[in-house]
Protein backbone atom coordinates (compact mmCIF):
# COMPACT_ATOMS: atom_id res chain seq x y z
CA UNK A 1 0.00 0.00 0.00
CA UNK A 2 2.64 3.06 1.09
CA UNK A 3 5.70 3.19 -0.45
CA UNK A 4 7.59 6.73 0.78
CA UNK A 5 9.45 7.07 -2.22
CA UNK A 6 6.75 6.24 -5.14
CA UNK A 7 6.69 9.52 -6.17
CA UNK A 8 6.85 12.11 -9.10
CA UNK A 9 10.10 14.45 -9.41
CA UNK A 10 11.92 12.30 -6.17
CA UNK A 11 9.98 14.26 -3.44
CA UNK A 12 8.93 11.71 -0.63
CA UNK A 13 5.41 11.49 0.10
CA UNK A 14 4.27 11.15 3.85
CA UNK A 15 3.31 7.96 3.12
CA UNK A 16 -0.04 8.44 2.81
CA UNK A 17 -1.59 7.35 -0.19
CA UNK A 18 -5.41 7.00 -1.55
CA UNK A 19 -7.41 5.33 -3.59
CA UNK A 20 -3.82 4.71 -5.15
CA UNK A 21 -2.81 7.36 -6.57
CA UNK A 22 -3.60 10.52 -4.22
CA UNK A 23 -0.92 11.18 -2.17
CA UNK A 24 0.72 13.64 0.46
CA UNK A 25 4.11 15.15 -1.02
CA UNK A 26 6.33 16.54 1.63
CA UNK A 27 7.33 19.77 -0.36
CA UNK A 28 9.17 23.04 1.56
CA UNK A 29 6.88 26.09 1.93
CA UNK A 30 7.58 28.69 -0.71
CA UNK A 31 10.34 30.86 0.63
CA UNK A 32 8.65 34.11 0.71
CA UNK A 33 5.82 32.12 2.99
CA UNK A 34 8.64 31.15 5.33
CA UNK A 35 10.11 34.91 5.47
CA UNK A 36 6.29 35.97 6.46
CA UNK A 37 5.78 33.35 8.84
CA UNK A 38 9.46 34.92 10.48
CA UNK A 39 8.80 38.37 10.28
CA UNK A 40 5.24 37.98 11.97
CA UNK A 41 6.92 35.88 14.62
CA UNK A 42 9.04 38.73 15.30
CA UNK A 43 6.70 41.29 15.08
CA UNK A 44 4.33 39.71 17.91
CA UNK A 45 7.53 39.90 20.10
CA UNK A 46 7.96 43.43 19.43
CA UNK A 47 4.39 44.62 19.43
CA UNK A 48 3.90 42.84 22.48
CA UNK A 49 7.06 44.87 24.29
CA UNK A 50 5.70 47.82 23.04
CA UNK A 51 2.01 47.79 24.27
CA UNK A 52 0.75 46.53 27.69
CA UNK A 53 0.15 42.87 27.11
CA UNK A 54 1.71 40.67 29.75
CA UNK A 55 0.07 39.85 32.90
CA UNK A 56 2.46 39.70 35.54
CA UNK A 57 1.78 37.41 39.07
CA UNK A 58 2.36 39.97 41.35
CA UNK A 59 -0.83 41.73 42.98
CA UNK A 60 -2.38 41.57 39.66
CA UNK A 61 -0.22 44.26 38.06
CA UNK A 62 1.14 43.83 34.28
CA UNK A 63 3.86 44.79 32.45
CA UNK A 64 2.99 48.03 31.10
CA UNK A 65 5.01 47.66 28.03
CA UNK A 66 8.22 50.19 26.89
CA UNK A 67 5.28 52.76 24.73
CA UNK A 68 5.23 54.20 21.01
CA UNK A 69 8.44 56.00 20.12
CA UNK A 70 7.70 59.50 20.47
CA UNK A 71 4.10 59.35 22.61
CA UNK A 72 5.03 56.83 25.93
CA UNK A 73 3.15 54.22 26.83
CA UNK A 74 -0.28 53.75 25.76
CA UNK A 75 -3.35 52.23 27.44
CA UNK A 76 -6.64 51.59 26.79
CA UNK A 77 -7.93 53.97 29.64
CA UNK A 78 -5.64 56.41 28.80
CA UNK A 79 -7.38 56.62 25.14
CA UNK A 80 -10.62 56.79 26.66
CA UNK A 81 -9.97 59.58 29.02
CA UNK A 82 -8.22 61.82 26.04
CA UNK A 83 -11.33 60.71 24.01
CA UNK A 84 -13.77 62.31 26.68
CA UNK A 85 -11.97 64.83 27.18
CA UNK A 86 -12.24 66.10 24.00
CA UNK A 87 -16.16 65.17 23.91
CA UNK A 88 -16.90 67.26 27.43
CA UNK A 89 -14.86 70.06 25.58
CA UNK A 90 -18.03 69.36 23.17
CA UNK A 91 -20.54 69.43 25.36
CA UNK A 92 -19.67 71.60 28.03
CA UNK A 93 -21.47 74.43 26.45
CA UNK A 94 -24.64 72.61 26.25
CA UNK A 95 -24.66 70.94 29.68
CA UNK A 96 -23.55 74.65 31.21
CA UNK A 97 -26.92 75.93 29.83
CA UNK A 98 -28.83 72.52 31.08
CA UNK A 99 -28.06 73.28 34.83
CA UNK A 100 -30.01 76.52 35.00
CA UNK A 101 -33.21 75.13 32.71
CA UNK A 102 -36.54 73.54 33.47
CA UNK A 103 -37.56 70.79 31.94
CA UNK A 104 -40.21 72.86 30.04
CA UNK A 105 -37.47 75.40 29.25
CA UNK A 106 -35.49 72.66 27.45
CA UNK A 107 -38.32 71.00 25.68
CA UNK A 108 -39.24 74.44 24.10
CA UNK A 109 -35.80 75.27 22.52
CA UNK A 110 -34.97 73.37 19.43
CA UNK A 111 -31.49 73.24 19.52
CA UNK A 112 -31.10 71.72 22.90
CA UNK A 113 -34.17 69.44 22.71
CA UNK A 114 -32.47 67.58 20.16
CA UNK A 115 -29.25 67.58 21.69
CA UNK A 116 -30.66 66.21 24.60
CA UNK A 117 -32.95 63.55 23.08
CA UNK A 118 -29.76 61.93 21.78
CA UNK A 119 -27.70 61.74 25.28
CA UNK A 120 -31.40 60.84 26.77
CA UNK A 121 -31.54 57.45 24.74
CA UNK A 122 -28.09 56.32 26.95
CA UNK A 123 -29.56 56.79 30.07
CA UNK A 124 -32.84 55.64 29.64
CA UNK A 125 -31.01 52.50 28.04
CA UNK A 126 -29.17 52.43 31.18
CA UNK A 127 -32.05 53.22 33.97
CA UNK A 128 -34.89 52.07 32.30
CA UNK A 129 -35.26 50.20 29.69
CA UNK A 130 -35.13 47.15 32.14
CA UNK A 131 -38.71 47.93 33.02
CA UNK A 132 -40.00 50.48 30.50
CA UNK A 133 -38.53 48.54 27.48
CA UNK A 134 -36.39 50.01 24.97
CA UNK A 135 -38.13 52.97 23.83
CA UNK A 136 -40.33 52.85 25.84
CA UNK A 137 -42.70 50.23 24.19
CA UNK A 138 -42.94 48.22 27.87
CA UNK A 139 -41.49 44.58 28.20
CA UNK A 140 -43.69 41.70 30.00
CA UNK A 141 -43.00 40.62 33.35
CA UNK A 142 -40.75 37.83 33.38
CA UNK A 143 -38.89 35.41 36.43
CA UNK A 144 -40.87 34.85 39.88
CA UNK A 145 -43.82 37.09 39.25
CA UNK A 146 -44.19 35.96 35.46
CA UNK A 147 -46.85 33.69 35.68
CA UNK A 148 -48.94 35.72 38.38
CA UNK A 149 -48.55 39.14 36.34
CA UNK A 150 -49.08 38.34 33.36
CA UNK A 151 -48.86 42.03 31.88
CA UNK A 152 -46.52 44.68 31.44
CA UNK A 153 -43.74 45.19 33.88
CA UNK A 154 -44.12 48.91 34.09
CA UNK A 155 -46.40 51.53 32.36
CA UNK A 156 -45.90 51.67 27.94
CA UNK A 157 -43.98 55.49 27.72
CA UNK A 158 -44.27 55.70 24.25
CA UNK A 159 -48.04 56.03 24.38
CA UNK A 160 -50.60 58.78 25.04
CA UNK A 161 -52.31 57.26 27.73
CA UNK A 162 -50.49 57.92 31.29
CA UNK A 163 -51.40 56.90 34.72
CA UNK A 164 -49.77 60.34 36.26
CA UNK A 165 -50.18 62.67 33.06
CA UNK A 166 -48.06 63.58 30.31
CA UNK A 167 -46.90 66.65 30.56
CA UNK A 168 -43.45 67.67 30.90
CA UNK A 169 -43.07 68.28 34.41
CA UNK A 170 -45.04 65.71 35.61
CA UNK A 171 -42.76 63.08 34.02
CA UNK A 172 -39.98 65.12 35.43
CA UNK A 173 -41.36 64.77 38.91
CA UNK A 174 -41.89 60.79 38.61
CA UNK A 175 -38.50 60.32 37.51
CA UNK A 176 -37.01 62.28 40.50
CA UNK A 177 -40.00 61.31 43.16
CA UNK A 178 -40.30 57.46 41.62
CA UNK A 179 -43.91 56.81 42.36
CA UNK A 180 -45.53 53.24 44.31
CA UNK A 181 -48.69 51.68 42.82
CA UNK A 182 -51.84 52.04 44.93
CA UNK A 183 -54.80 50.03 44.14
CA UNK A 184 -55.91 48.63 47.24
CA UNK A 185 -56.80 44.70 47.50
CA UNK A 186 -61.26 43.84 47.84
CA UNK A 187 -60.95 40.76 49.31
CA UNK A 188 -61.86 41.50 52.13
CA UNK A 189 -63.99 44.77 51.91
CA UNK A 190 -66.34 42.59 48.70
CA UNK A 191 -68.10 39.53 48.71
CA UNK A 192 -66.44 37.03 45.60
CA UNK A 193 -69.59 37.68 43.75
CA UNK A 194 -69.68 41.22 43.92
CA UNK A 195 -65.79 40.81 43.08
CA UNK A 196 -66.96 39.00 39.86
CA UNK A 197 -69.85 41.45 38.88
CA UNK A 198 -67.63 44.12 39.08
CA UNK A 199 -64.70 42.36 37.29
CA UNK A 200 -67.77 41.91 34.53
CA UNK A 201 -68.36 45.88 34.51
CA UNK A 202 -65.18 46.21 34.12
CA UNK A 203 -64.63 44.36 31.08
CA UNK A 204 -67.36 45.50 29.42
CA UNK A 205 -66.50 49.48 29.80
CA UNK A 206 -62.99 48.68 28.66
CA UNK A 207 -64.79 46.73 25.42
CA UNK A 208 -67.68 48.79 24.93
CA UNK A 209 -67.14 52.08 26.47
CA UNK A 210 -68.62 52.97 29.64
CA UNK A 211 -72.23 54.68 27.89
CA UNK A 212 -72.54 50.97 26.40
CA UNK A 213 -71.93 49.06 30.04
CA UNK A 214 -73.95 51.37 31.61
CA UNK A 215 -76.98 50.02 29.37
CA UNK A 216 -75.79 46.81 29.64
CA UNK A 217 -78.49 44.82 32.05
CA UNK A 218 -76.35 41.81 31.99
CA UNK A 219 -73.79 43.89 34.16
CA UNK A 220 -75.54 46.32 36.29
CA UNK A 221 -74.81 44.25 39.17
CA UNK A 222 -71.40 45.28 39.18
CA UNK A 223 -72.13 48.82 38.30
CA UNK A 224 -73.70 48.98 41.23
CA UNK A 225 -70.62 47.70 43.00
CA UNK A 226 -68.36 50.17 41.17
CA UNK A 227 -70.51 53.03 42.19
CA UNK A 228 -70.93 52.36 45.70
CA UNK A 229 -67.79 50.55 46.58
CA UNK A 230 -64.83 52.44 46.81
CA UNK A 231 -63.84 52.68 43.45
CA UNK A 232 -65.26 55.76 41.73
CA UNK A 233 -62.89 57.75 44.77
CA UNK A 234 -59.54 56.49 43.19
CA UNK A 235 -60.53 56.25 39.02
CA UNK A 236 -63.52 58.63 38.90
CA UNK A 237 -67.08 58.76 38.56
CA UNK A 238 -66.96 58.49 35.09
CA UNK A 239 -63.67 55.21 35.45
CA UNK A 240 -61.02 57.28 33.68
CA UNK A 241 -58.59 57.48 36.31
CA UNK A 242 -57.46 60.63 38.13
CA UNK A 243 -54.06 61.24 36.82
CA UNK A 244 -53.21 62.85 41.01
CA UNK A 245 -52.97 59.20 41.69
CA UNK A 246 -52.32 57.39 38.93
CA UNK A 247 -54.79 55.14 39.30
CA UNK A 248 -55.98 53.78 35.58
CA UNK A 249 -58.27 54.49 33.29
CA UNK A 250 -60.73 51.51 33.11
CA UNK A 251 -62.92 52.30 30.24
CA UNK A 252 -60.10 52.12 27.39
CA UNK A 253 -58.51 48.96 25.88
CA UNK A 254 -55.27 49.74 27.15
CA UNK A 255 -54.45 47.21 30.20
CA UNK A 256 -51.56 47.54 32.47
CA UNK A 257 -51.94 44.35 33.87
CA UNK A 258 -53.44 41.44 32.61
CA UNK A 259 -57.07 42.68 31.00
CA UNK A 260 -58.85 38.74 31.20
CA UNK A 261 -61.42 38.28 33.14
CA UNK A 262 -59.15 36.25 35.36
CA UNK A 263 -56.80 38.97 35.44
CA UNK A 264 -58.95 41.80 36.25
CA UNK A 265 -60.50 40.08 39.01
CA UNK A 266 -56.86 39.15 40.18
CA UNK A 267 -56.18 42.86 40.15
CA UNK A 268 -59.09 43.74 42.39
CA UNK A 269 -59.24 41.04 44.70
CA UNK A 270 -55.75 41.42 45.70
CA UNK A 271 -54.82 44.84 44.75
CA UNK A 272 -51.05 46.73 44.21
CA UNK A 273 -47.90 46.85 46.48
CA UNK A 274 -50.39 45.09 49.14
CA UNK A 275 -48.77 42.09 49.85
CA UNK A 276 -48.95 38.12 48.54
CA UNK A 277 -50.64 37.51 45.60
CA UNK A 278 -50.51 41.68 45.15
CA UNK A 279 -49.65 42.43 41.62
CA UNK A 280 -46.25 44.99 42.05
CA UNK A 281 -45.82 47.94 40.39
CA UNK A 282 -43.02 50.35 41.85
CA UNK A 283 -41.37 52.92 39.88
CA UNK A 284 -37.90 53.86 41.32
CA UNK A 285 -36.95 57.14 42.71
CA UNK A 286 -34.02 57.99 40.85
CA UNK A 287 -33.02 61.14 43.06
CA UNK A 288 -32.05 59.11 46.41
CA UNK A 289 -28.65 57.64 46.55
CA UNK A 290 -27.93 60.27 43.78
CA UNK A 291 -28.66 57.45 41.12
CA UNK A 292 -29.15 60.09 38.50
CA UNK A 293 -27.91 63.59 38.46
CA UNK A 294 -30.79 66.86 38.67
CA UNK A 295 -29.65 67.08 34.81
CA UNK A 296 -29.57 63.46 33.56
CA UNK A 297 -33.29 63.46 35.16
CA UNK A 298 -34.34 66.46 33.00
CA UNK A 299 -32.97 65.00 30.24
CA UNK A 300 -34.47 62.08 30.55
CA UNK A 301 -37.94 63.80 31.03
CA UNK A 302 -37.36 65.80 27.87
CA UNK A 303 -36.52 62.06 26.10
CA UNK A 304 -39.56 60.65 27.41
CA UNK A 305 -41.88 63.03 26.70
CA UNK A 306 -40.65 62.99 23.13
CA UNK A 307 -41.88 59.56 22.45
CA UNK A 308 -44.59 60.96 21.28
CA UNK A 309 -47.22 60.88 23.98
CA UNK A 310 -46.15 63.97 25.62
CA UNK A 311 -49.21 66.06 26.64
CA UNK A 312 -48.64 69.87 26.60
CA UNK A 313 -48.87 71.79 29.46
CA UNK A 314 -52.00 73.34 30.59
CA UNK A 315 -50.86 77.03 30.47
CA UNK A 316 -47.60 76.75 27.96
CA UNK A 317 -47.04 80.42 27.63
CA UNK A 318 -45.62 80.55 31.32
CA UNK A 319 -43.38 77.85 30.54
CA UNK A 320 -42.31 79.00 27.32
CA UNK A 321 -39.88 81.75 29.26
CA UNK A 322 -36.52 79.45 30.64
CA UNK A 323 -37.03 80.17 34.80
CA UNK A 324 -34.19 81.58 36.06
CA UNK A 325 -33.84 78.59 38.49
CA UNK A 326 -34.87 74.82 38.30
C1 LIG B 1 -37.94 48.68 38.51
C2 LIG B 1 -38.67 49.01 37.35
C3 LIG B 1 -38.65 50.44 36.84
C4 LIG B 1 -37.57 51.19 36.45
C5 LIG B 1 -36.10 50.80 36.47
C6 LIG B 1 -38.09 52.44 35.97
N1 LIG B 1 -39.45 52.46 36.09
FE1 LIG B 1 -40.67 53.97 35.52
N2 LIG B 1 -42.27 52.95 36.29
C7 LIG B 1 -42.23 51.69 36.82
C8 LIG B 1 -43.54 51.32 37.32
C9 LIG B 1 -43.90 50.01 37.97
C10 LIG B 1 -44.38 52.43 37.06
C11 LIG B 1 -45.86 52.56 37.40
C12 LIG B 1 -46.06 52.91 38.82
C13 LIG B 1 -47.48 52.72 39.20
O1 LIG B 1 -48.07 51.70 38.87
O2 LIG B 1 -48.04 53.60 39.89
C14 LIG B 1 -43.55 53.43 36.39
C15 LIG B 1 -44.02 54.65 35.96
C16 LIG B 1 -43.27 55.55 35.21
C17 LIG B 1 -43.80 56.76 34.62
C18 LIG B 1 -45.23 57.24 34.72
C19 LIG B 1 -46.05 56.62 33.62
C20 LIG B 1 -47.47 57.10 33.58
O3 LIG B 1 -48.24 56.45 32.87
O4 LIG B 1 -47.80 58.10 34.19
C21 LIG B 1 -42.76 57.38 33.97
C22 LIG B 1 -42.80 58.67 33.19
C23 LIG B 1 -41.59 56.54 34.16
N3 LIG B 1 -41.93 55.45 34.92
C24 LIG B 1 -40.33 56.84 33.66
C25 LIG B 1 -39.19 56.11 33.99
C26 LIG B 1 -37.84 56.53 33.63
C27 LIG B 1 -37.48 57.75 32.81
C28 LIG B 1 -37.01 55.59 34.16
C29 LIG B 1 -35.48 55.59 34.13
C30 LIG B 1 -34.83 56.70 34.74
C31 LIG B 1 -37.82 54.59 34.83
N4 LIG B 1 -39.14 54.95 34.71
C32 LIG B 1 -37.32 53.47 35.46
C33 LIG B 1 -41.12 50.87 36.91
C34 LIG B 1 -39.83 51.25 36.62
C1 LIG C 1 -56.97 53.66 46.57
C2 LIG C 1 -57.30 53.93 45.20
C3 LIG C 1 -58.00 52.86 44.40
C4 LIG C 1 -59.18 52.23 44.67
C5 LIG C 1 -60.05 52.37 45.90
C6 LIG C 1 -59.44 51.36 43.54
N1 LIG C 1 -58.44 51.46 42.62
FE1 LIG C 1 -58.24 50.36 40.94
N2 LIG C 1 -56.41 51.15 40.62
C7 LIG C 1 -55.85 52.19 41.37
C8 LIG C 1 -54.57 52.53 40.82
C9 LIG C 1 -53.62 53.60 41.35
C10 LIG C 1 -54.38 51.69 39.69
C11 LIG C 1 -53.20 51.69 38.73
C12 LIG C 1 -52.31 50.56 38.96
C13 LIG C 1 -51.32 50.77 40.01
O1 LIG C 1 -51.69 50.65 41.19
O2 LIG C 1 -50.18 51.02 39.67
C14 LIG C 1 -55.55 50.82 39.63
C15 LIG C 1 -55.73 49.81 38.69
C16 LIG C 1 -56.88 49.09 38.53
C17 LIG C 1 -57.07 48.08 37.53
C18 LIG C 1 -56.03 47.59 36.55
C19 LIG C 1 -56.03 48.40 35.30
C20 LIG C 1 -55.03 47.90 34.27
O3 LIG C 1 -54.82 48.63 33.31
O4 LIG C 1 -54.48 46.80 34.39
C21 LIG C 1 -58.37 47.65 37.67
C22 LIG C 1 -59.06 46.60 36.84
C23 LIG C 1 -58.96 48.39 38.76
N3 LIG C 1 -58.01 49.26 39.26
C24 LIG C 1 -60.27 48.26 39.18
C25 LIG C 1 -60.75 48.79 40.37
C26 LIG C 1 -62.07 48.52 40.90
C27 LIG C 1 -63.12 47.68 40.23
C28 LIG C 1 -62.15 49.15 42.11
C29 LIG C 1 -63.28 49.11 43.10
C30 LIG C 1 -63.67 47.81 43.55
C31 LIG C 1 -60.89 49.83 42.31
N4 LIG C 1 -60.08 49.61 41.23
C32 LIG C 1 -60.58 50.59 43.40
C33 LIG C 1 -56.38 52.78 42.48
C34 LIG C 1 -57.54 52.36 43.12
Amino acid sequence: MSDNHNSAGGVPTTGHIWDDDLADFTNQPPKWWMLGLTASAIWVVVYWLMYPAIPLAINGTYFKGFGLPGSGQWTAIKELAEDQAVLDEVRKPYEDKLKDMTPAAILADTNLSEYVARSGKVLFSDNCAGCHGQNGVGTFQTGKFAEREKGYMAPILNDDDWLFGGEINTIHETIMGGRQGMMTPHKDMLSEKQIDDVTLYVKAMSEQGKDKADADASVAAGKQVFAESDCTACHGADAKGMPAMGSANLTDKIWRFDGSIEGIKQTITYGVNAGDNARVAVMPNFTEGGKLSAVEMKKLAVYVYKFGGGTPEAAPAAEAAPAAAN
